[in-house]
């Protein structure tokens, strides 16, 4: 009896497993996307809706206020949206 316990408890343990193993997928998702450079998440988020603003289109303070409006319409991260706005000021 004692064992039929513990292979129901070991069930549920791997459960548990398998299910924070596929929901860890996003997560992984979101930590490939944090090695991205703030050039390259500008390429690949910004275009979804418009086209890529060249930095030179704007000076630092102009992309500041931009920060703060696309980073909610982008829906970005608070890491996302400061390496691309930095890279916005640097390259401009
Ligand atoms: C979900 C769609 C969406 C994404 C993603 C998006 N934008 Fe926008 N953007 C807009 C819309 C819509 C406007 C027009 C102004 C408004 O109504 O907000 C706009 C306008 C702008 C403007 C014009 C100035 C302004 O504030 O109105 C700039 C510059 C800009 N976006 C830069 C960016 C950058 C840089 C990114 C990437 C971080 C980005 N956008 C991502 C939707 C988006």
């Amino acid at each position: 009896m004692k064992t039929f316990k513990i292979f129901g408890i070991a069930a549920i343990v791997i459960g548990t497993l398998a299910t924070l193993t596929l929901t860890s997928c996003s997560v992984e998702q979101a930590t490939a996307y944090k090695s991205r450079s703030g050039a390259q998440a500008w390429g690949e988020n910004c275009i979804r809706c418009h086209s890529t603003p060249s930095p030179s289109s704007y000076n630092d303070v102009d992309w500041s206020t931009i920060e703060l409006h696309m980073k909610v319409r982008a829906n970005l991260t608070a890491d996302e949206s400061k390496k691309i706005f930095e890279f916005l000021r640097t390259a401009n």
